[in-house]
């Protein structure tokens, strides 16, 4: 690490991260089994890792994993309210440069993703572990500037964040034309971590505009059917509980969207004694919801009657500011798909005569003029990371597994342009790495059994059609 090549909130709190990180390594199998797996061969010497990933203990687990495999790593967090600044530290005084703090500012959270890139000697990130796509759009978008040799100006109406990006990329081209176009050639690719970050590489692959291979981590079984699901229901509640300590038993929950994430803060609110009630646009996912037993209606239906409610769509304008004009008193509004275009937060900042109140951070009241109020959390982002510590160590061990192979095949693998998916036996490998820690006994097929199935011994054990 280059001298005070970091910038965090306060390395005094390592120690105190150093005590979680030793905690979260005993709840993080999959990620310890694969420091054995690899100590002697250390098959990523000479990587140089860019990750921008929400900056947390569990993150911490990974990073470590990564740099004893044999990487260089650089970190940033994929979201300006995820960071736990102990883990940060920690991650520091062991030697790797981490730009993250809990509480960025927009041009703060795009100056710390820029410092990615600079690993010394003129040396940029052969690979890229992204969350969300932002590493991944910038330097395409980087590349796209400096063919143009322009970086063009924001339109009227866009949003904040889309011209501090311009700026940043403006700034970039003046300082160096080929910045980006020396990094992308030297780049043997990414590995993307959540559902809108996939969905953003999809689009490009089909565009054409798509510029390195990639690899969906969201998407495998031990990813999307673990961490959106189970990590949600758990870290929503606890979001909500830190967030506002609100009795959530008997209380009108309305989730938007029945994905993976929508079922697992579904499950968590039932779970806690809510009534929840389901919005959907998707007929398939309407009808799981509805035989899961939850009234499944839409917001406008059912606005002036909710107490709680959560976002998980991956999509814009799905809370508007004229419903959030309608809710009740003191009604709890929270998002935690990816980014912050769910519910209109620029509608509601633009709403005629409403005040906004901080009861504390990432906790605002919004009081409307009629002297009614709606509380929302963490600014319309992630709030079970804003508002909480996200997701528990075990369930981030399966994403992280599935991370760390991803990376190991885009190092050693050859693999071309287009969005790749891990193969199944990979998917298995990572389950299998979690089943000692709760004490599961797999059954093993008979030789017979398996010639009956169709399928090996050790598997794969489903076919690549099989939805679980
Ligand atoms: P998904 O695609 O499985 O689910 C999203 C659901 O929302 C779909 O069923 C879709 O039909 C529905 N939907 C879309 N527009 C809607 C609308 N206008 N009204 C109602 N429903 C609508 O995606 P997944 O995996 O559940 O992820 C959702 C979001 O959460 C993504 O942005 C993802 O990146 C993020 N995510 C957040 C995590 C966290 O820790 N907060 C963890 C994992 C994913």
């Amino acid at each position: 690490m280059k001298n005070q090549d970091y910038k965090i909130a306060d390395l005094s709190l390592a120690e105190a991260g150093r005590h979680q990180i030793r905690l979260a390594e005993h709840e993080m199998p999959g990620l310890m089994a694969l420091r054995t797996e690899y100590a002697d061969t250390k098959p990523l010497r000479g990587a140089r890792i860019a990750g921008s990933l929400h900056m947390t203990v569990q993150t911490a687990v990974l990073i470590e994993t990564l740099v004893a495999l044999g990487a260089e790593v650089r970190w940033v967090s994929c979201n300006i309210f995820s960071t736990q600044d102990e883990a940060a530290a920690a991650v520091v005084a062991a030697g790797t440069p981490v730009f993250a703090w809990k509480g960025e500012t927009l041009e703060e959270y795009w100056w710390c993703t820029m410092q990615l890139f600079d690993f010394g000697d003129g040396q940029g990130p052969n690979l890229i572990v992204d969350d969300g796509g932002d590493v991944t759009l910038l330097v395409h978008k980087g590349v796209e500037f400096e063919r143009a040799g322009a970086v063009p100006h924001a339109a009227e109406g866009d949003h904040e964040e889309q011209r501090i990006i311009l700026e940043t990329l403006r700034a970039s081209l003046a300082e160096d034309p080929q910045r980006f176009t020396r990094i992308v050639a030297g780049l043997r690719g990414v590995s993307e971590e959540t559902s809108t970050g996939v969905a953003r590489l999809y689009r490009m692959a089909a565009e054409g505009t798509l510029l390195i291979p990639a690899i969906n981590v969201n998407d495998s079984v031990t990813k999307s059917k673990f961490d959106n699901k189970y990590g949600i229901r758990h870290s929503l509640a606890d979001g909500l509980n830190r967030a506002t300590d609100v009795m959530l038993g008997g209380k009108l929950a309305v989730v938007c969207g029945y994905g993976d994430v929508g079922k697992g803060a579904s499950a968590a609110l039932r779970g806690q004694g809510a009534r929840v009630v389901v919005t959907e646009i998707d007929p398939i996912c309407a009808l799981q919801a509805a035989m899961d037993g939850f009234q499944v209606t839409t917001v406008d239906d059912i606005v002036e009657q909710g107490d709680i409610f959560i976002t998980t769509t991956g999509g814009t304008d799905i809370i508007t500011a004229a419903q959030m004009a309608r809710m009740k008193h003191n009604a709890i509004v929270g998002n935690v798909g990816h980014f912050d275009t769910e519910i209109d937060m620029a509608g509601l900042a633009a709403y005629p005569g409403v005040e906004k109140i901080e009861v504390k951070p990432q906790v605002h009241e919004w009081r409307f003029p009629d002297g009614h109020s709606i509380l929302v959390l963490s600014e319309g982002r992630l709030m079970n990371l804003g508002n909480a510590t996200g997701h528990p160590s075990f369930v981030m061990s399966n994403s992280f597994a599935n991370q760390v192979i991803a990376q190991l095949e885009l190092w050693t693998g050859e693999y071309g342009v287009a969005v790749h998916m891990l193969p199944k036996h990979l998917d298995e490998k990572v389950a299998r790495l979690h089943l000692d820690a709760l004490g599961v006994r797999l059954t093993t097929l008979t030789k017979a059994q398996a010639e009956y199935l169709g399928v090996a011994v050790e598997g794969p054990f489903k076919p690549e059609h099989y939805r679980y």
